[in-house]
């Protein structure tokens, strides 16, 4: 039995399958309906969410499933202090399968470890969002007709925006793609997006304040939000917000054929001007990630049928001495019984990162 915490534990070839029977969902919707007839979603979201919460839910009464959960943390047992294993545990006696959304980084993969049913991560903080990663793979192949050769830009806050983080991740490990990472300067990529993927595979980026100078390059702009809730100081994010603004002008500038993602919600970094713009593909996007879900739900429960035992953790090269992490937004700050552990990355700098949410080691 697997879970999907990073968009990493799928390999390319399952990531075309995922794709393949997204495709197929599309054109034979019928075929899928009682898929997951008396199976059971459970939808744990701690953290507000509109699409991401309605698009699970909807992908799994698509397949016949049903579907139970709570959609603010006030409304469940976190609210008198229950641990997120605890709620693993307990959820793994009602439901089939979890998807979690979690304002802390590493939620989900505490409860992937304590569950005895698959967890999907449906974003932890400022970390991860591999479900969006899968809308956004199957959008850019309906919209390019290719996952390779491509320049991708990213723009907006890269350094909270966890839809960029897996999207990378993802990307890296098709052939001839270029990113372009355009953010103010204060929101850049974080290091370890940086160390972890673009470096060891030696893939070309480009860093650039410049969204016009950088659009008549792009095949591929993803645009996102300045994640207000995960800035500390309000000063901060009210002088960063209006970064950038993509406008009808602006998609003067790119090529004819490119497309313009957005994992959405938008404030008002695109203009409604450019909605009826062809290359416009965030609404087609939202609705991809449906039928993404739906063919993750089925094969995580497939898997899990064939192969019940949840599966074991490579804990060859971790390290369980070190101090707790200092991360903020990392779970273990207020599941304080969780044991600090540790994840050598770099052998020759001796870097350690925390499984959790794989901030540096301060040792
Ligand atoms: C994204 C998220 O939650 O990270 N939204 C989503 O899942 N579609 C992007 C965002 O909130 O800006």
């Amino acid at each position: 039995m697997r879970s999907l915490i990073d968009i990493l534990d799928l390999s390319v070839e399952e990531l075309d399958q995922l794709i393949a029977t997204a495709k197929d969902i599309i054109a034979n919707p019928v075929a899928y309906q009682d898929k997951c007839a008396h199976k059971k979603l459970a939808t744990l979201f701690f953290e507000p969410s509109t699409r991401t919460r309605l698009s699970f839910e909807a992908a799994m009464m698509e397949l016949g499933g049903n579907v139970i959960g709570f959609s603010s943390a006030n409304s469940s047992s976190a609210s008198k202090g229950e641990s997120i294993a605890d709620t693993a545990k307990i959820i793994s006696c009602y439901a089939d399968i979890i998807a979690m959304r979690h304002p802390l980084e590493g939620a989900p993969y505490v409860a992937s470890r304590n569950a005895s049913i698959p967890v999907i991560n449906a974003g932890d903080g400022g970390h991860f969002h591999p479900t969006q990663t899968l809308a956004d793979l199957l959008t850019i192949s309906r919209e390019m007709g290719r996952l390779n050769d491509l320049t991708i830009g990213l723009c907006g806050d890269l350094k909270y925006g966890r839809t960029v983080h897996s999207l990378i991740a993802a990307m890296c490990r098709y052939t001839g793609i270029k990113f372009i990472l355009i953010s103010p300067d204060e929101l850049k990529l974080p290091k370890y997006v940086r160390y972890n993927e673009l470096d060891p595979k030696g893939i070309p980026y480009e860093e650039t304040a410049d969204l016009e100078e950088a659009l008549p390059k792009l095949d591929v702009l993803y645009m996102t939000r300045i994640q207000q809730e995960r800035f500390d100081d309000p000063a901060e994010y009210a002088r960063l917000k209006d970064s950038y603004v993509l406008t009808a002008e602006k998609m003067a500038l790119a090529k004819e054929k490119m497309c313009v993602l957005h994992p959405l919600p938008r404030v008002n970094e695109i203009s409604v001007k450019v909605d009826d713009d062809p290359r416009a593909a965030y609404f087609r996007q939202a609705l991809n990630g449906k039928y993404m879900r739906m063919a993750l739900i089925l094969k995580l429960l497939e898997e899990a049928k064939n192969d019940p035992i949840r599966e074991a953790i490579d804990t060859s090269n971790l390290v369980y001495d070190r101090p707790a992490c200092i991360n903020p937004r990392c779970i273990t700050s207020t599941e304080q019984e969780l044991p600090a552990v540790y994840k050598l990355v770099d052998k020759t700098n001796q870097i350690y990162r925390c499984i959790y949410c794989e901030a540096k080691s301060v040792q």
